[in-house]
Parts: C-alpha cells; structure tokens; sequence
C-alpha cells in the first residue's frame, strides 16, 4: 500500500495479511504511517497505490460507510464518541449499520420495530458487559471517564459484526490496571471470529498479545515477524526499540493530557 500526500510519502509499500482469530500489531515511532494505513483501509484516504482486500473481495478507495458495512470497524487514536448521546446508544448506532431497519415500521412504532428495538439493546449491553464497562450506561458518554470511553468505542466497534477490527493505539491514555483489564479484552476478542489489527506503543501490551508484528518506519515496512523475531530484528532495535523511552514520554504526555 502507497499514500502520498503532496510529496511526503506517508505510507511507502506496506502489505500485510491478516485471518479470523490472527492478532497483528502494527509498530513503528511517531509519523511512521500507522494511521494513515488505517485510513487507507477504511476508506478515510484513498490510497495513492496498492489495494486492500477483504475475503477476496477488492474494496479499495470505497466509501467509508460502505467499507464499515462490508465488516471494516475502527476506533480512533483520538476517540470519537458521540458525546452527548447516551453510552448504551453509542453502541447501538454501531450497530444500525447493520439492523436493516423499516423506516415506516420506525415511524408507527410497530411490535416489530419494539421488537428490533429491544433486541439492540439486549446486544448492546452484552457488548458493554464483553468490554467490561462498570460506568453508568443511561449517561451522556462523555460524562465517563477516559478509560471508559475507550471501551464504549471498542464496545461500539464489536457491535457491528466486523469481520476486521483496527484498533488505534488502545492503550494509550490508560492506568496500569486499565492495561491490564485491555490486554485480556484483546485475547478475548482474538477468540471471537475477528481479524484483529493493533496500532499500539505499549511494547509490553504488543509484546504479549501480537502473534505477528509490522514495523513501520519512516512509511517504509522494516520488518514483519513474531514478537520475538521483531524484538532481535537490528533495524527495528535502531529505528523504534532504541526509542523505547521517548514512545513511553509520548504516552506519558499522553495520559497527562486526559
Ligand atoms: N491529512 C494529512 N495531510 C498531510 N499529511 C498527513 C496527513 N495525515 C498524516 N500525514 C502525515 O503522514 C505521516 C504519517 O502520519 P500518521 O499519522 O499516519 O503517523 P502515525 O504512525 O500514526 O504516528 P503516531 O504514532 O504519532 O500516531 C506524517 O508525516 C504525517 O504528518
Ligand atoms: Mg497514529
């Protein structure tokens, strides 16, 4: 995958693949291109080269509606909720992507609408209940606090069936307990039917949830492996794990900002 904007080379020749049940970790310092990737797989930026496909189907350059209806969810390295609607409709307006519902039926307020109606909410609470959120379900999202945000969007991702799940640096912004409540979310949804896509500078989190990692340096892939053989790769100790310190000030500042 290519993306360039003017000149700069945002993303210069990323390709990975990625199955059901895989983890994969997308690393790389600040600028390397990790979000543009995502935004070239959700349809956020068209891709300048290169093509990205799901389950054989070519979706590049779609819309990012039609991209998120064929099974693509996101969340976003600066979360965005819905933040005066309710946590409990957050998930559901996750999930109406896919809830083909009558608008006449929505209009007179049919059985069959209450019907659907009540069967979104009973799976949106059990999207909220998989996540772990302990925070009040009636309030206005953005009257939780930040680590509980993060899960309503996750919670709002999982609610639309994606067959691919990008999550944009999960950790960032969370306590040590937090962290760790994530990374037994993460394995849990590894366990569901989804490809699950990882940007995160939590070298410890990637380290132990990642089956397989992509470096990104500079918008260039400089390395694709296991956890372990990334951790030895000599180009990645210099170009990212040599930068451990100033990943961790990043998220520090990060988490001060919250
Ligand atoms: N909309 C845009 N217009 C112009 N340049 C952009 C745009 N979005 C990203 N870039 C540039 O593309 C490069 C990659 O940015 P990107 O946000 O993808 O990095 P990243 O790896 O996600 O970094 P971080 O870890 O800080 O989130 C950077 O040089 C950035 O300035
Ligand atoms: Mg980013």
């Amino acid at each position: 995958m290519h993306l360039e904007f003017g000149g700069v080379k945002a993303v210069d020749g990323l390709t990975f693949a990625v199955n059901e049940g895989d983890i994969l970790s997308v690393i790389g310092p600040n600028g390397a291109g990790k979000t543009s990737a995502f935004n070239c797989i959700t349809g956020f930026y068209k891709p300048t080269g290169g093509s990205v496909k799901l389950q054989g189907d070519d979706i590049t350059g779609l819309r990012p509606s039609a991209i998120a209806s064929r099974g693509v969810s996101r969340t976003f390295q600066n979360l965005r909720l819905f933040g005066e609607l309710t946590v409990l409709d957050n998930v559901r307006a996750g999930m109406h992507v896919r809830l083909r519902q009558n608008a006449l039926d929505a209009l007179l307020h049919t059985p069959r609408f209450r019907r659907s109606e009540r069967e979104a909410t009973d799976e949106a609470n059990r999207w909220l209940d998989f996540v772990g959120l302990r925070g009040d379900r009636d309030a206005a999202a953005r009257n939780l606090p930040y680590g509980e945000q993060r899960r309503v969007e996750i919670a709002r991702a999982l609610a639309r069936g994606p067959k691919l799940l990008l999550l944009d640096e999960p950790a960032a912004g969370l306590n040590h307990g937090e962290k760790v409540e994530l990374l037994d979310l993460l394995h849990r949804i590894g366990e569901l039917d989804v490809a699950l896509v990882l940007i995160e500078h939590d070298m410890g989190l990637v380290m132990q949830v990642s089956r397989r990692i992509v470096v990104l340096n500079f918008g260039r892939e400089i390395a694709d492996g296991t956890p372990e053989e990334v951790r030895r790769d000599p180009a990645v100790l210099e170009a990212y794990l040599g930068k451990e310190d100033d990943a961790d000030d990043a998220t520090t500042k990060e988490m001060s900002h919250e």
